[in-house]
């Protein structure tokens, strides 16, 4: 009857089961930490959302949290760097990102949805090394006029802190801007939409 093929199949199921438990448990404790990373590597690659506190993230801060295998930057923001976009704004590629690609919901120029706290796509739109963080006001390497921003070591383009490239760089784009919402204050969901949420 098919009962029985039922039962087979699943006494298999159980027999294979339990033979990998057993040899987890016969090499150590390396095991199931890579079993318990796997399923997480998976689901990264799969596009799954990723919860981000970012309660612990002072003024001037920055953090980089992983989606879908890509570093995201979130920084918290000063004043200071808040009313230098608004100046900068002549000096960039796409300053209100109407080529680069940012979510709806996001404010064009400050290109956040709090404008303490930006989140970015830390990949350069050049050719994809990751920009360094570089909020330091004019630094020798950088040079008088530098206010902060991201500085790619590839071939040099420059980002100011809401990620938009100046003009004439190597990168033709602003960072992108990822798909993200607020669970609470603390709490930021890197790809789910805000009206989603
Ligand atoms: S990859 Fe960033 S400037 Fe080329």
């Amino acid at each position: 009857m098919s009962n029985d093929g039922v039962n087979a199949g699943r006494r298999r199921f159980l027999v294979a089961a339990t033979s990998v438990v057993g040899a987890a448990g016969a090499v150590g404790a390396a095991v199931p930490f890579v079993g318990s990373w796997l399923p997480s590597a998976k689901a990264k690659a799969a596009g799954a959302p990723v919860k981000v506190n970012i309660s612990k993230v002072e003024v001037g801060q920055q953090i980089i949290a992983e989606w879908r295998g890509q570093p995201v930057f979130i920084v918290r923001r000063t004043e200071e760097i808040l009313a230098n976009l608004g100046k900068l704004s002549g000096s960039m590629a796409d300053p209100e990102s109407k080529a680069s690609v940012q979510p709806t919901y996001v404010d064009p120029v400050s290109r956040s949805i709090k404008p303490e706290i930006l989140v970015l796509v830390g990949i350069c739109t050049h050719l994809g090394c990751s920009p360094s963080f570089r909020p330091e006001v004019a630094p020798a390497d950088l040079g008088a006029e530098w206010v902060g921003g991201y500085f790619c070591p590839c071939h040099g383009s420059r980002y100011d802190l809401a990620g938009r490239v100046y003009k004439a760089q190597p990168a033709p784009l602003n960072l992108p801007v990822p798909p993200y919402s607020y669970e609470s204050d603390d709490v930021i969901v890197v790809g789910v939409d805000q009206e989603k949420a």
